[in-house]
């Protein structure tokens, strides 16, 4: 049985798989592969994009779903992770999708549970599904050509990031070259990649820009000035990128006019609802790979 946990889960040729599914759904009518399947998601932390763009899948392809409402389950009354786990798995369910603000969550479940487990964002550890979306919106992009020799500036918040970590692993195996661009602070200790904390300085030789959002709630002390003084230096405006041919992603929720704009979220080079759309069909994939190869 195969998990998803992390981006390494899945070998190259797995993922090409993936991508290539995603594509062909978006492109024609689907069937209902996944009819008399029953997915069950628990999200122990907010979540706007993933959450439904996992259940919009799953219904899609015919799944029934069960959305734990997790204030309203016997976790607040002190029943432990694991026994919640082990609980809904009794319910023999075909896939579980969990996201927990703990890092490591979704893998240590994946031992006590007889159905994949899907990670849905742990910690500032990995979003697998995002980064998935994220490679899938920029090889449409590039007219689903070789994205070998791309450059991509990851701006932000990037020690703290499931999003970039994710990212980071899935598109350099994919050929891209990942400049990090953040200031001291939110840079993380290593990653034998290019770093810069002058983002000016690397916009005119990048083809993507993946802005990120600032993750207060994951710091334990305020390490910066202000988030005004970082969206002086960081944040995506119409002025920065002038008339350049840069694709902007960001994985949400973005913080505009400190993360992006107003009008650089208006401008058709940002691909921000694009990505959006992109995440239902590669998590249509995704579910499709795991539950029926399992
Ligand atoms: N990109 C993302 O993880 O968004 P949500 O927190 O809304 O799921």
């Amino acid at each position: 049985m195969k998990h998803l946990t992390n981006t390494r889960d899945l070998s190259t040729e797995e993922i090409h798989a993936i991508l290539a599914r995603a594509r062909e759904l978006k492109s024609t009518h689907h069937d209902n592969t996944l009819s008399n399947k029953l997915i069950i998601t628990i999200f122990f932390e907010n979540s706007t994009r993933t959450r439904s763009s996992f259940e919009v899948a799953a219904k899609r392809l015919g799944a029934s779903v069960v959305s734990l409402d997790v204030s309203k389950s016997s976790t607040s009354k002190g029943e432990t992770l694991f026994d919640t786990a082990a609980n809904l798995d009794a319910m023999e369910p075909d896939a579980i999708i969990v996201r927990h603000k703990d890092s490591g969550v979704p893998k240590i479940l994946s031992n006590y549970v007889n159905c994949p487990i899907l990670n849905a964002g742990d910690g500032a550890h990995a979003h697998p599904s995002q980064a998935l979306l994220d490679l899938f919106t920029i090889w449409e992009h590039f007219q689903f050509d070789s994205l070998h020799g791309k450059k991509i500036a990851i701006v932000g918040d990037i020690k703290n990031s499931r999003v970039a970590n994710s990212n980071i692993e899935l598109l350099t195996r994919f050929g891209l070259e990942v400049i990090l661009v953040s200031p001291p602070h939110f840079m993380p200790q290593s990653s034998g990649l290019r770093k810069t904390h002058d983002l000016d300085s690397v916009i005119n030789e990048v083809d993507i820009i993946m802005s990120l959002r600032t993750q207060t709630e994951r710091h334990t002390n305020q390490s910066y000035a202000s988030l005004k003084d970082y969206a002086h230096d960081y944040c995506i405006t119409d002025k920065r990128m002038g008339d350049r041919d840069i694709l902007l992603l960001h994985p949400g929720p973005v913080n505009r006019n400190i993360d992006i704009d107003d009008a650089m979220l208006e401008d058709p080079r940002c691909k921000v609802l694009k990505q959006v759309k992109n995440g239902v069909y590669i998590r249509m994939s995704i579910l499709e790979k795991l539950i029926l190869q399992a």
